[in-house]
Order: C-alpha cells, then sequence, then structure tokens
C-alpha cells in the first residue's frame, strides 16, 4: 500500500480563495500587524511569507520590524499602541524572541480580542473548557482541518500527538479532545514511544526530531500528519521518516507543502474572524 498524500498546498489555495472573496465584500480592509525582533532567518522568511499571502487575499499585513537588542518595554509599548489602534484587527509578536525578552508577558499584553495567534491565556482557557469563540492556534487549526478533509470526522479516532508545546501539541489535544479523539500526548520522556504510536489512528509528529517516527511505529492505514520542519544537509524534512511510512499510512501529509501553507491560511482565517467579531460588538456598543 502507498499512502495518499494530503496536499496542503492545494488545500490552502482553495480556502484562501474562499478567503478572499469574503475580504472583497467587506466594507474595510482587515489589517494584521505582525511583529518581529531581531534578525532569525527563518522568522524572516515566515514573516513575508504571511504578508504576501495576506496581500495576495486582500488584507493588510505591516511588519513592525524591531531590533534585537529592543527592550521589554519598548516592545510592550508597541503593543499597547496597537491594542488601541482601531484599524489593527490582529496582533502577532513572532516567536521565538530574543533570549532578554519576557515572551509570557509580551503574549499576555496583546488584547485577547485581537490575539489571532490564541497564544494568550484567555484564548487557551477558552479552547480548554472547549468554547467555540475561543481564538484557536493556526497550527493545530490546519491539522484538524486536513484531518477533518481527508477523513471526513474523527470521532472516537485515537489521535497520538507527538510533542507538548504550547504552539502546537497542548492546544492541538484539546482541539481534538474537543472534537471527540481520544488523544495521546506523547513527549521526548515517553516510555515505549513507538508502541503508543502504533495504537493510533491518527500520527500527529511536532517534536522537532528530523525522521523521528519510523515505519514499524505507524499502524497500516493510519494517518499521519508531519508538523515538523527541520533542516538536514540543507533540505527541508519533517519529523516523519516519510518516504518509508507512506508504505504503511493510508494518508500522509509531505513536508514541504503540507501542514505549512495551511498554517498562515488559518492566521488568515483568525484575522478575518477577529475583524468580524471587532465590528459586531461596535456595531452592538
Ligand atoms: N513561531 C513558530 N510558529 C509560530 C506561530 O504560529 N506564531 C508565532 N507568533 N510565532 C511562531
Amino acid at each position: 500500500m502507498t499512502a495518499q498524500i494530503i496536499d496542503g498546498k492545494l488545500m490552502a489555495q482553495q480556502l484562501r480563495e474562499q478567503l478572499a472573496q469574503k475580504v472583497a465584500e467587506l466594507p474595510t480592509v482587515p489589517h494584521l500587524a505582525v511583529i518581529l525582533v531581531g534578525n532569525d532567518e527563518a522568522s524572516i522568511i515566515y514573516d513575508r511569507n504571511k504578508q504576501k499571502a495576506a496581500e495576495a487575499i486582500g488584507m493588510k499585513c505591516t511588519i513592525h520590524h524591531l531590533d534585537e537588542q529592543t527592550p521589554q518595554d519598548q516592545l510592550l509599548d508597541l503593543i499597547k499602541q496597537l491594542n488601541s489602534d482601531s484599524s489593527v484587527n490582529g496582533i502577532i509578536v513572532q516567536m521565538p524572541l530574543p533570549k532578554h525578552l519576557n515572551s509570557e508577558q509580551i503574549i499576555e499584553s496583546i488584547d485577547h480580542t485581537k490575539d489571532v495567534d490564541g497564544f494568550g491565556i484567555y484564548n487557551i482557557g477558552l479552547l480548554h473548557s472547549n468554547n467555540s469563540s475561543a481564538m484557536v492556534a493556526a497550527t493545530p487549526q490546519a491539522v484538524l482541518y486536513m484531518l477533518q478533509q481527508t477523513l471526513g470526522d474523527v470521532v472516537g479516532k485515537h489521535a497520538v500527538i507527538i510533542g507538548r508545546s504550547n504552539i502546537v501539541g497542548r492546544p492541538l489535544a484539546s482541539l481534538l479532545l474537543n472534537h471527540h479523539c481520544t488523544v495521546t500526548i506523547a513527549h521526548s520522556k515517553t516510555v515505549n514511544l513507538s508502541q503508543i504510536t502504533a495504537s493510533a489512528d491518527i500520527v500527529v509528529a511536532a517534536c522537532g526530531v528530523a525522521g523521528l517516527v519510523k515505519k514499524d511505529w505507524v499502524k497500516p492505514g493510519a494517518t499521519v500528519i508531519d508538523v515538523g520542519i527541520n533542516r538536514v544537509n540543507g533540505k527541508l524534512c519533517g519529523d516523519v521518516d516519510f518516504e518509508n511510512v507512506k508504505e504503511v499510512a493510508s494518508y500522509i501529509t509531505p513536508v514541504p507543502g503540507g501542514v505549512g501553507p495551511m498554517t498562515v491560511t488559518m492566521l488568515l482565517n483568525n484575522t478575518l474572524q477577529a475583524y468580524l467579531e471587532q465590528n459586531q460588538r461596535e456595531q452592538n456598543a
């Protein structure tokens, strides 16, 4: 058996066309503000991609590129200014931040109605308590969307998530639980990891270890979603040994061209959602 490839690029393109149509019908242009501190090469590329994707669907995206040495207070001042600017609908601070900055305090300073990354405790609390008004982080949303498009629904499936980060593993576990999956979170201290993944209907690899998930870790017919982005000898690869795992899985995402393009799309979707909710609130006021 050879797995069917889940084409994230195509799914993203289709969803972006729908978003562009919705944006074209709005009276004003939704605006995403991206704060980038320092010169991390990958972050610069990610943020440029976000800006290009936003502009391609008719949204405005402003990148505030600050010096590596920017002090905490200056960053907090900028966020305060963006929080009170009614022309800004979404704010994200690109992670990781330089070591001297306190990421938690910075994330919590973003107005929760503009927290389109869904990283703040308010939105995490809503997600964790299965409240539908939660702003959910883009990558977990991308994973769920791809699973639903591929499998129809995920009810009753056993999903094993490898990785417990605040950006992917933890919010994805809540999201899949809210959609009636049986969820196991595995991590670097998990014992017998390969036996646990071999019992899964869905394996999500989000641990940042190139090629970790092997063919014999995956149950025949399972769906494998690879969130990893690693560079090995200059080549991009995921956390799954793609060439071998695709011989046993039913469905598998490639890297690149899998979860990545869908994540950016979900960020834009969150920005549109934030815009609509802010405008609704204004009308009700
Ligand atoms: N760094 C890696 N992924 C993300 C993301 O989704 N949002 C932000 N702000 N930083 C990231």
